[in-house]
């Protein structure tokens, strides 16, 4: 990572793979200096060294070491300006009723618990600095019912968690938004795919603009967000879902429209 403070400096969880790796990418892309933190130190590594970040080693599911990672990051680096928090979980969609408590509670330590910690930590030194913006990531499992009985859950608390702390921040200067992204072809999507869990066509057929969703879909998205381009917008869930959540349903009458032709 390069040192020239003068550039803003975000934070991303997850940040070794997938949408997090994309978030990433696209802030370096835009000027910002980057940290990718994951519970997986050398996969972070790895893809710090690919995209020019730093790599930290984070597991959010604890919160002394959330905390002493955000100690470590403002010490090594300076303040966090900005916050992605991709650090995520999927599950199979095992029915309820034989769901272990065991992994629903992973889930939940991870998806919600991790992100409220995360945000917490870096969004409590922005608060006392007067500035700042966070990302979190949700889904539009968040809002549209599927067989995922704690991911879900997990998400839909994302994006009230996300609002009860702008909510909180907003008058000193920090503003929490969250992305839901519909389907992203990232490595725990894809291994899905290859188990035969997920139909890829599917996937894509129900969604408006009839594709998968980018990794920079995503980072694009959340670099607007952690803008001052956005310094009206709080307290949102913006959904970045290639018009998974208006085409879905049209399956009762027939499918997504086709094209009019002649482009
Ligand atoms: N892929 C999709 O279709 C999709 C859709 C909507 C939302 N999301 C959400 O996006 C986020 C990223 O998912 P992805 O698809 O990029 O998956 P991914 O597996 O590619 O990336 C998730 C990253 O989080 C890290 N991680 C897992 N547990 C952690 C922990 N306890 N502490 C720190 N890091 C941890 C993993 O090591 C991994 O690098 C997740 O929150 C996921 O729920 C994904």
């Amino acid at each position: 990572m390069t040192e020239r403070a003068e550039q803003p400096l975000a934070l991303v969880t997850g940040g070794a793979s997938g949408i997090g790796e994309g978030c990433a990418r696209i802030l370096l892309e835009k000027g910002w200096r980057v940290v990718v933190a994951d519970i997986r130190a050398e996969a972070a590594q790895a893809t710090a060294d690919r995209i020019g970040a730093a790599a930290l080693t984070l597991d959010v599911t604890d919160a002394a070491a959330v905390e002493a990672v955000a100690q470590e990051a403002e010490a090594r680096f300076g303040p966090v300006d900005a916050l992605v928090t991709s650090a995520g979980v999927l599950q199979p969609p095992t029915p309820p009723e034989d769901f272990a408590l065991a992994d629903f509670d992973a889930v939940v330590s991870v998806n919600l618990r991790g992100t409220y910690v995360t945000a917490v930590a870096f969004g409590t030194r922005m608060a006392r600095r007067g500035r700042g913006a966070i990302v979190t990531i949700g889904s539009i499992t968040a809002v549209r019912a599927v067989p995922l009985h704690a991911y879900g859950p997990t998400k839909a608390a994302v994006v009230s968690i996300t609002q009860c702390l702008a909510a909180d921040y907003a008058r000193s200067g920090v503003r929490v938004n969250c992305i839901s992204p519909g389907f992203v072809a990232t490595p725990p999507l894809q291994a899905a795919i290859a188990r035969g869990q997920r139909d890829p066509r599917l996937l894509t057929e129900s969604a408006a603009l009839g594709r998968f969703v980018a990794v920079e879909d995503v980072g694009r998205a959340a670099a607007f967000l952690l803008s001052d381009e956005a310094s009206a917008i709080t307290g949102i869930n913006l959904p970045v879902d290639c018009g998974w959540l208006i085409g879905a349903h049209l399956g009762t009458y027939g499918g997504v429209r086709p094209a009019r032709g002649g482009a």
